[in-house]
């Protein structure tokens, strides 16, 4: 008998339901590929006007200006991971961001919200350096070398549904870089009413004796854990490319971090000499840092803090001010239009964006509302409701505890 063609249409569906399972971009529309963008903010305002309070934007700190002008709510990780879960009137939520923040918000808003990411393409490679498998391995690596019933697992809300999952099942939570230090503070037992810094924090916590597993930035966890008073002395790097994590019984017996071998490209080129270079410029220069930065970057700089916190600070710093910023430059730029009394500046000459963030753009905007306005609903985000399951726990521990 001889091989039937597959049947274009029956190919077709296979295609969609693939591209749906590994979340591919399709092509735009050539009409959405072609317009220009005073026609592209055209068909967004005319579908947000039509779509009304069914529809609420979502926009990230590092968005573009001109996503960012149609966000209904901007803000952190953090503040937008509160607003997707207090919020239950609109029916879609379209989220300018990338594709952690999306998932995150599906897991925290209501069964009847959908969750739209504009650009499938939208990652965040911090984020994919702590795959499910590999830290599923760790956990059974580590737990021959250690008492896993000491070690509570942490992770940023930069990493995959299914790490959010890992953790809320294994009595851990999710962080922000804005609430890091009192989630760190939960996960070692110490009382979070308690005013404790330095050695006395670090004493309490080995009193307690328990571990922080800490995925996938070890920046982040680095530089808290610094804040909090620990020394480098008491942080393992677990690699994921190398056996047990290159870790041995010996140097985990004492630590009180494992920490995941992963990072943000776009806050590690940012240098101490760059910093240096700034302050030799101007004598009142503040140089603010986010804490993805290395640590020495975090020592070097006179605030830290997340996007909203970075927003913040530069908001009191005084009129006329040189402020150096370690951050993303979309973020950086829109603070200098903003503040054109201070003058502000990337600390990164090359001015490098967040490649993924940056997917996002008015032809994909574009495409996404109109298609809303017609009932089509595209590059919807749906956690696995196992994956839910756990997620939900992690993230919910997360907000309970700030
Ligand atoms: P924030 O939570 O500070 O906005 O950071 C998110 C992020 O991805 C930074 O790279
Ligand atoms: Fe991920 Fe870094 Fe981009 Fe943030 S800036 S989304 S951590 S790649």
């Amino acid at each position: 008998m001889g091989v039937q063609a597959v049947p274009a249409d029956y190919k077709r569906f296979i295609e969609k339901k693939v591209n749906k399972m590994l979340r591919l971009q399709q092509r735009l529309d050539t009409k959405y590929e072609q317009a220009d963008d005073r026609e592209l903010v055209d068909i967004i305002t005319q579908s947000k006007k039509t779509l009304g309070e069914k529809i609420v934007i979502l926009g990230h700190h590092y968005q573009r200006d001109e996503i960012i002008q149609f966000a209904d709510k901007t803000g952190d990780s953090l503040a937008l991971s509160r607003y997707a879960a207090g919020q239950d009137s609109a029916s879609h939520v379209v989220f300018c961001g990338v594709e952690f923040m999306a998932e995150a918000a599906d897991i925290l808003t209501g069964d009847h919200q959908k969750v739209i990411l504009p650009d499938l393409g939208a990652g965040c490679s911090m984020a994919d350096m702590a795959d499910i498998d590999s830290v599923e391995l760790a956990w059974k690596e580590l737990s021959q070398l250690t008492d896993m019933d000491s070690v509570i697992p942490v992770t940023y809300i930069n990493s995959s549904a299914a790490i959010k999952n890992f953790v809320g099942r294994h009595n851990g939570a999710v962080c922000t870089s804005s609430n890091a230090g009192s989630i760190i503070r939960w996960a070692l037992g110490l009382d979070l009413k308690q005013d404790i810094k330095g050695s006395e924090l670090v004493r309490e916590a080995k009193q307690q004796g328990k571990k922080v597993f800490f995925f996938p930035d070890q920046h982040l966890a680095i530089n808290t854990a610094w804040q909090m008073g620990f020394s480098t002395s008491d942080n393992v790097l677990y690699d994921p490319d190398l056996e047990f994590g290159g870790i041995t019984k010996e140097n985990i017996d004492t630590a009180s971090f494992i920490l995941w071998k992963g990072h943000c490209s776009v806050h590690q080129r940012f240098t101490v000499s760059q910093i240096q270079y700034f302050r030799n410029l101007h004598k009142d220069a503040i140089v603010m840092a986010h804490p993805e930065c290395s640590n020495e970057v975090i020592k070097a700089a006179d605030i830290v803090g997340s996007t909203d916190a970075i927003i913040r600070a530069v908001a009191s710093a005084p009129k006329g001010s040189h402020i150096g910023i370690a951050t993303e430059v979309h973020l950086v730029n829109r603070l200098a239009n903003s503040y054109t009394d201070r003058h502000i500046e990337c600390l990164d000459p090359i001015l490098c964006p967040c490649a993924t963030m940056n997917r996002i753009d008015l032809p994909h905007l574009a495409w996404i509302m109109e298609n809303l306005t017609n009932g089509v609903v595209h590059n919807q985000i749906v956690v696995d409701e196992i994956i839910k399951e756990g997620a939900r726990i992690a993230l919910d521990r997360m907000l309970r505890i700030v």
